[in-house]
């Protein structure tokens, strides 16, 4: 037997880990700094792996007080109803959700080009179809309502991500507006918002109280340092949000993943040092990297090094490992997380190190 035709499918290529290619390459993962997957610098909040730790003889228990207690606390930080909050398996099991509730068979998405990859993924595995619309680098990845709605052909959703990875650009709120009164009124507009904690301007929350076809998505994995325990949500319209009930997978988030994120929320000082420590970062890198850099709101940078691919590999070589941005149709940059400032610097110097001997 064989499983459906998959052949449009294509597969997520996550950013190695440092256990991984410390075997590869013999040398000790101790030495090696990982700034490739946009990780938190300083790893999770304490106040969760405490947390964790507490839930750990809980484990036996389907998790339903500690989902019914985190979606309650994420209801009233965005001061919606309980039903607004769709609880997932990470921000990627949001996208599912949303998938799930919205495409018909063969219906079209809009995913931004370059951009993150699970969108069309998702969107696939739920029978739809997918369109893309052009981010240009001659325009520094501009991400305006024009931008989107040039491609725009009433496509059922339409993907945008502020800050957009990897080239750190956003959209204004009134640009989100724009895209969502321009498009056709069955036209979902999802904005990602994976690092929105990281930016300085305002979230696009307001967007909800008078439109009924605008969700956010957020996520545990990044400024809360949680990637490992899959916890993300979107924030969904009172009108349709009792449609989770309806596809959600049960227990979608595990007891430690709620039980952390609870933990998470309540652990201010961990947030406000990774997003202070990840600006610190960015104009770090912009300043002293030997590259061409563009401006970005989250905790990574994108820079323009020739070859992206040569040069991901020499600094591998020399215990750093950053994200070759060949993948996201960008084969002369790299993406670098923010991280600590010695890791920062330290990535930095072997950066210059090898972009010197690549260009040579
Ligand atoms: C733009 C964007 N959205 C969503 C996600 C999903 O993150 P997670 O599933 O870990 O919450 C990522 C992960 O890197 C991302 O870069």
């Amino acid at each position: 037997m064989e499983p459906r035709d998959l052949s449009a499918h294509t597969v997520y290529r996550a950013g190695r880990g440092i256990e991984e290619v410390a075997r590869e390459l013999g040398l000790n993962p101790d030495d090696m700094v990982k700034l490739a997957s946009n990780e938190n610098m300083y790893g999770p909040s304490p106040k969760a792996v405490e947390a964790i730790r507490g839930a750990a003889e809980r484990m036996h228990s389907y998790p339903k007080a500690s989902h019914a207690d985190l979606v309650d606390e994420l209801a009233a930080l965005w001061d919606v109803t309980p039903e607004q909050v769709w609880l997932s398996n990470g921000g990627d099991g949001a996208l599912d959700c949303l998938a799930r509730a919205m495409l018909d068979p063969g219906q079209d998405v809009l995913v931004p080009s370059p951009g993150f990859a699970y969108y069309a993924m998702s969107a696939r595995y739920h029978h739809g179809e997918v369109n893309e619309y052009t981010l240009s680098k001659a325009d520094d990845f501009a991400q305006t309502a024009d931008t989107v709605l040039k491609d725009y052909d009433g496509e059922r959703i339409v993907y945008l991500t502020s800050p957009h990875n990897p080239t750190g650009a956003e959209f204004t709120t009134d640009a989100v507006r724009t895209i969502a009164e321009e498009t056709d009124e069955q036209t979902l507009v999802v904005v990602d918002e994976a690092y929105g904690e990281f930016s300085e301007r305002p979230g696009k929350r307001s967007l909800l109280d008078d439109r009924d076809d605008v969700a956010l998505l957020r996520t545990f994995s990044k400024a809360y340092g949680l990637a490992g325990v899959r916890l993300g949500y979107a924030v969904v319209p009172e009108d349709w949000a009792d449609a989770y009930a309806r596809i959600n997978t049960p227990f979608s988030a595990s007891e430690l993943a709620c039980r952390s994120g609870l933990a998470a929320l309540d652990d201010d000082e961990h947030v406000e040092r990774s997003v202070e420590t990840a600006a610190w970062a960015r104009e770090y890198i912009s300043a002293e990297l030997d590259a061409p850099t563009w401006d970005s709101a989250g905790n990574f940078i994108l820079a323009e090094v020739g070859d992206a691919s040569a040069v991901a590999d020499a600094a591998q070589e020399r215990g750093v490992i950053i994200r070759d941005c060949s993948s996201f149709g960008l084969p002369e940059c790299i993406r670098i997380t923010c991280g600590t400032r010695e890791d920062t610097e330290h990535a930095v110097s072997v950066l210059n190190e090898v972009i010197e001997v690549v260009e040579a």
